[in-house]
């Protein structure tokens, strides 16, 4: 027999947020039973009615899953690549299909978050959502005081100018520097044409942090799963 249940208990134990964050987000008209906008107070039958959450189905069944890789140079961030190259999934050795967080460039190296949660990733990925990415970046170039400036400020890339960046300047010598570097955006290959754009070539890219995430203790090469505190922690990032 099948049981009705009320939607924000299912919600969260789906792992959408709090029962308080699910009923939020019920009210801001976000969630759907059966195709029809729910309200505050619905109850649904688990094993029959379809819950989606910004049009994203919810599916309480599967154990949520979440991986944190420290990405080497070399290594594409798909499911699979067409021309036989290596992807990021030859590092992960388990038996749920888990996909990547976004993507980091071949020769990026760094924090990546891999899950089957497919609603906390279409979240952290949404362009909306701004969560925090931090990264440490090796340059050959001048960086001039107004070229600091334009990063902090926003640059213009093709597609529009970006959002204010932090940087901290953690080492210069001669034509080298290190900075340190945090956006909330996700363009591609932003870090990179940022930095191109106030005439700076990056010899090493490596990503130290995402949100509540970093890369502390953790080999480059090998993966973690996540503790319960960091899996709240991200799914409780405010949008
Ligand atoms: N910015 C880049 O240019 N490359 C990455 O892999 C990530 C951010």
């Amino acid at each position: 027999m099948s049981s009705q249940e009320r939607l924000q208990k299912v919600m969260a134990a789906a792992g959408i947020g709090s029962r308080r964050k699910c009923e939020a987000i019920i009210e801001a008209g976000r969630v759907k039973v059966n195709g029809v906008r729910a309200t505050l107070g619905d109850r649904v039958d688990t094993e029959r009615d379809q819950v989606t959450v910004d049009g994203i189905l919810l599916e309480p069944e599967v154990e949520k899953r979440y991986l944190l890789l420290n990405k080497p140079a070399g290594y594409i961030t798909t499911l699979k690549d067409t021309r036989g190259r290596r992807t990021v999934m030859e590092l992960i050795h388990e038996k749920e299909r888990l996909f990547p967080v976004g993507r980091l460039d071949r020769d990026t190296r760094g924090l990546l978050l891999l899950t089957n949660d497919g609603y906390l990733a279409h979240r952290l990925m949404h362009p909306s959502h701004g969560i925090e990415k931090t990264y440490v970046v090796k340059t050959v170039g001048a960086l001039s005081p107004r070229g600091l400036a334009m990063l902090r400020k926003g640059v213009s890339l093709e597609e529009g100018t970006t959002a204010p960046a932090k940087v901290r300047v953690l080492e210069r010598k001669g034509e080298r520097c290190v900075l340190e570097l945090t956006i909330h955006e996700g363009k591609k290959r932003q870090v990179r044409r940022m930095c191109a754009a106030v005439g700076l070539e990056v010899e090493d890219l490596l990503r130290t942090r995402m949100g509540p995430l970093n890369l502390r203790g953790l080999e480059e090469g090998r993966y973690r799963a996540l503790d319960a505190v960091e899996i709240n922690r991200l799914l409780e990032v405010e949008e």
